[in-house]
């Protein structure tokens, strides 16, 4: 059966434009049903708008508090019949109230191969400052504790002697674009199931 998912966004949505290439190409089985960016205009909501997916933006200012914006994203996420949230470049730490809501049912994409360098927007910089040999990316669930949730599915690349910022991070970003959609139909499959702090890839579970 096709998985309803949804997506939180905050900029450019080059992981989102990812997913919905995978599901056109028949290699997802995935519906998208809402895309919510918690800043107006950005081009993830661009993108999704012209794949002809409904969008909407709830942004801080008209809430009195990060939780009650949070919540009503997770009101019309459900609204919509959503069974997979998938943060696609989300720029805000999630709250409880709304991770609570989709019980290990919450993914992201970090661009880091997690546990090394979690918690940052400069992933990538992190990791080329540090010297690290190989970067890489992590699809993970999302739990209460920043980018520390079961590891779903990881994508390594080297770090070259020449490498630039910018140049990392675009080879990691060509293996987001290629595991976030394999994640996603993971869980189309029903393979996935969590044992303590792993997520157990098991065979296609039709029922
Ligand atoms: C990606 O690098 C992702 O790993 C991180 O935020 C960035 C989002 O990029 N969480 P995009 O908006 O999907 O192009």
């Amino acid at each position: 059966m096709t998985l309803p998912i949804g997506f939180l966004v905050s900029g450019r949505g080059s992981n989102l434009q990812a997913v919905i290439d995978a599901i056109a190409r028949g290699e997802v089985d995935a519906e998208i049903r809402l895309v919510i960016s918690n800043h107006a205009g950005v081009p993830a909501l661009e993108r999704a708008a012209k794949a002809g997916i409904e969008t909407c933006t709830v942004a801080a200012q008209g809430f009195p508090s990060r939780r009650e914006q949070q919540i009503e994203m997770a009101r019309l996420l459900e609204q919509r019949g959503v069974e997979l949230v998938v943060l696609g470049g989300f720029d805000r730490i999630v709250v409880p109230e709304l991770i609570e809501r989709f019980p290990q049912r919450m993914i992201n994409i970090h661009p880091s191969l997690l546990p090394a360098f979690a918690n940052t927007l400069h992933a990538q910089r992190e990791a080329l400052e540090y010297g690290a040999k190989v970067a890489g990316c992590t699809v993970h669930i999302v739990t209460t504790d920043v980018d520390a949730g079961p590891i779903l599915v990881q994508a390594c690349v080297p770090v070259l002697e020449d490498d630039t910022e910018e140049a990392l991070a675009a080879r990691i970003l060509e293996q987001e674009h290629r595991i976030l959609p394999q994640a996603i139909q993971l869980f189309a499959e029903r393979r996935v199931r969590i044992e303590g702090r792993r997520a157990v890839i098991g065979p296609p579970n039709p029922s």
